[in-house]
């Protein structure tokens, strides 16, 4: 378990693909021989956050939905968006780069290979309208809950009770976004023919498993820690306004 006397370049020498989670925090690297407290502390990053961030994602097993609800809504959704923000603006161009460099020089010009940067486009339309929903209506929504619960009156419980609007909504229709990127691996694996760079079909083999890993992660924070969080608050809200 990584904890906070760690020195937090040890952490990175344990999983380099941690590099990209601390960035979501807007730490650097540079960190000399400094302690993850030091660092979280000098970066104003909660630690205890950060820790349970960074644990769930290097150790599957390691999980604690429960520990991760106790939380606020607000410093789990700023990482979920922060976490879009770098699919949109980091990996997702990357991969569409690879896969374009791919289909020119690995598979001369057979037929099929321009199937798949149409694929990976479908792909990518899918992702932005995905995030677009969760940055502009659920996490504005988790927001307003948060703030209306804490706040404890009456009125904004009201606004949110009279919303007509669940959280529920989001549960059951929340897909399953990295399904397709597995498809999308065995067209390269399995169906298209042997390549004739098979280094570059390496490179975008990994970046793609990396990017399902990393979203792997990200879900089960939108469904284990987010969405049973809101529930509870708006339960708690409905109740008050029940009476
Ligand atoms: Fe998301
Ligand atoms: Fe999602």
């Amino acid at each position: 378990m990584i904890t906070a006397d760690k020195k937090m370049a040890d952490l990175i020498h344990l999983n380099y693909l941690l590099v990209s989670v601390i960035t979501r925090f807007d730490i650097r690297l540079g960190f000399g021989d400094k302690t993850i407290a030091e660092v979280c502390k000098e970066n104003s990053v909660n630690t205890e956050f950060f820790l349970e961030i960074v644990n769930s994602f290097h150790d599957k097993e390691y999980f604690p939905g429960k520990h991760l609800q106790g939380f606020s809504i607000k410093l789990i959704i700023d990482y979920l968006s922060k976490t879009h923000q770098y699919y949109l603006t980091e990996k997702i161009p990357e991969i569409e780069q690879l896969i374009d460099q791919m289909v020119n020089k690995c598979y001369g010009h057979h037929k099929h290979a321009h199937l798949l940067r149409s694929f990976f486009k479908e792909y990518k339309e899918e992702l932005i309208s995905h995030i677009s929903r969760e940055d502009e209506t659920v996490f504005p929504y988790a927001s307003e809950v948060e703030n209306a619960y804490l706040s404890k009156k009456e009125s904004k419980q009201k606004q949110i009770s009279q919303k007509g609007y669940h959280i529920d909504e989001y549960r059951s229709e929340h897909n399953n976004i990295e399904e397709k990127l597995f498809d999308l691996k065995n067209i390269i694996i399995k169906y298209l023919p042997s390549p004739e760079n098979q280094a570059l079909c390496s490179k975008v083999l990994s970046a793609l498993f990396i990017l399902e890993q990393d979203m792997n992660d990200h879900s089960r924070i939108e469904d284990n820690v987010l969405i049973p969080k809101v529930i509870l608050m708006e339960k708690a809200i409905h109740t008050t306004n029940a009476i």
